[in-house]
């Protein structure tokens, strides 16, 4: 059984920068292959991770159900098998992990078709890794969509303040809403001092969303962004890389 770890939260909080750590984290110490789906519409975690994505599962979704419809299927191929070879298309392959982009949403046109095929491909293709790390969107649209709804660990990724707490909480309640199967969640207040001050403190217990884990404002980071640089040669040393060891130690692997 693999194990998906789900980075959810408001944009521009830290989801992708967190979800390159943990990669970094589980390739690092014998985890690996992973599995990274970025799940944003604006992916940017091949960036992150300093890989190149040529096909995302949103455009293939559009040429699919096109050519299942002009019936372009190449002779003798079963639609199944046509799904698994372009979805093996998609798969970024890289040293460690794979990378799957989901691309756009769906558009107006009815896709139900390549997209039920899609979603069974995409959680047999999960099964070959022990752990499948997604970063999603706000709105969390391809966790709510997929046909397990199973996840393991849900990180809800927070700004230090009040505000950013509340929409946590939010976002906490709106994938109660989805019924995704969440076995663990721990709220990550990024960017934080190792002190929080006591309204946000309050605000955190009263929102329920305890137990809080702390990653520091790191400027490795900005300037490993700003480089273009992959967030997978952080090094060891990094405050960032350092707490996320901690986390993923605590929530994650355990005493693996
Ligand atoms: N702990 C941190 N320290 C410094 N910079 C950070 C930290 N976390 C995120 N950033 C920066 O903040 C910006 C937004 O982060 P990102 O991970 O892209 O957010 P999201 O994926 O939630 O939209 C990026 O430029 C990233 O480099
Ligand atoms: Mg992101």
């Amino acid at each position: 059984m693999s194990k998906t770890i789900a980075l959810v939260g408001k944009g521009g909080t830290g989801k992708t920068t967190l979800a390159s750590l943990i990669l970094k984290f589980l390739i690092q110490n014998g985890h690996g292959p992973v599995l990274a789906v970025d799940a944003d519409s604006n992916s940017t975690l091949n960036l992150s991770l300093g890989v190149e994505v040529d096909k995302t599962i949103g455009g293939m979704r559009e040429d699919m159900t096109q050519e299942i419809r002009d019936g372009e299927i190449p002779a003798g191929m079963s639609k199944e098998a046509y799904v698994e070879y372009q979805m093996q298309q998609a798969l970024v392959e890289s040293s460690g992990f794979d990378l799957l982009a989901m691309g756009r949403p769906e558009g107006q046109g009815c896709y139900c078709y390549a997209n039920n095929l899609l979603r069974r491909h995409i959680d047999s293709l999960a099964e070959n890794y022990p752990f499948v790390v997604v970063d999603n969107e706000a709105g969390m649209e391809h966790l709510s969509r997929r046909t397990t709804r199973n996840i393991d660990i849900m990180l809800i990724v927070s700004e230090p303040t009040p505000v950013g707490v509340i929409t946590a909480g939010r976002i906490r309640n709106l994938s109660r809403e989805l019924q995704l199967n969440v076995e663990k969640s721990r709220l990550v207040i990024n960017r934080s001092s190792s002190n929080i001050p006591d309204n946000l403190k309050k605000t955190v217990q009263e929102q329920g969303l305890e137990p809080v884990v702390l990653l520091p404002a790191d400027e490795m980071i900005l300037d490993f962004t700003a480089r273009g640089q992959s967030l997978l040669e952080l090094p060891g040393d990094s405050k960032a890389v350092e707490a996320v060891d901690r986390l993923c130690r605590e929530v994650i692997t355990g005493n693996r």
